[in-house]
């Protein structure tokens, strides 16, 4: 599969699959699964990692357990210079999403909690422009729309790469982009889940994966069921 300048392709990952069997993950990613305390976050690193490296491996043409994976000093893994691809991860829920793309690229997706305390949360890490807007004219849709806000917010820290060691508050996601970055929502996400996506580009041409590829060992990301389809509008 070849990834056009202008592309973005978003893969969908089951982060709830059992792939022991089949792990590419180096020491330093077995180390970190390690270290979670509770069995269903171990299970989702190490699966969504194993669906990142084959997915990369696939791209790149190179077995997905060679793959040089570093990671910034906030915490945003990259490929080891020089890197031909740009990549983002987010899993919430048993859903992963993988953002793939030639330019710097971020993604948010949440689960959304509908016992959240989302006017406390407006309050204290978002714009007042966000907050007026999340408010609205009543509270009735006011948790969706601080998750839209939220996972914005997440996609663009996640972008440029600082996560939230920049202030959420200190910036705004309304209209939809930051500087040169344009900020993209999931139009159709399943029930419960929203998300949100970060670029510098302004019309890029998206492509949704299914990701289906843990069990073949030498075919990364055999038979994955694609659609050519946007995935998320402004
Ligand atoms: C990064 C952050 C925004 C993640 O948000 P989240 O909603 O909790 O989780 P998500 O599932 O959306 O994202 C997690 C993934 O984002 C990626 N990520 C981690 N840090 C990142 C960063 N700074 N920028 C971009 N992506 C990052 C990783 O791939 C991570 O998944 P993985 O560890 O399984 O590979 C948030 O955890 C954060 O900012 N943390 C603080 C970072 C920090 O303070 N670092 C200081 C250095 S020690």
């Amino acid at each position: 599969m070849q990834l056009g300048p202008e592309e973005i392709h978003i893969w969908q990952v089951d982060a709830t699959q059992d792939v022991e069997a089949v792990l590419p993950l180096s020491g330093v990613e077995l180390h970190k699964s390690a270290q979670f305390r509770l069995p269903h976050d171990r299970r989702r690193y190490r699966t969504t990692r194993t669906a990142l490296r084959r997915i990369l491996a696939h791209y790149l043409k190179i077995p997905a357990d060679r793959l040089a994976i570093r990671e910034s000093s906030a915490g945003k893994p990259h490929l080891a210079a020089p890197a031909p691809l740009e990549f983002n991860v987010s899993h919430s829920g048993g859903l992963a999403l993988i953002a793939i793309s030639h330019q710097p690229v971020g993604i948010d997706l949440e689960v959304m909690d509908s016992s959240l305390d989302w006017a406390l949360l407006a309050e204290t890490h978002c714009h007042p422009r966000e907050q007026a807007y999340i408010v609205g004219d009543a509270s009735a849709g006011a948790l969706d729309r601080f998750y839209r806000i939220w996972t914005r917010k997440e996609a663009y820290l996640k972008g440029i790469g600082t996560g939230l060691t920049v202030p959420p508050r200190s910036f705004c996601t309304l209209p939809e982009w930051i500087d040169a970055w344009h900020l993209y929502d999931w139009p159709k996400p399943p029930p419960g889940y929203i998300a949100a996506l970060a670029t510098p580009l302004s019309r890029p041409t998206w492509t949704i994966c299914e990701f289906a590829g843990y069990i073949d060992r030498h075919e990364p990301m055999s038979k994955p069921n694609q659609r050519r389809a946007p995935w998320m509008t402004r």
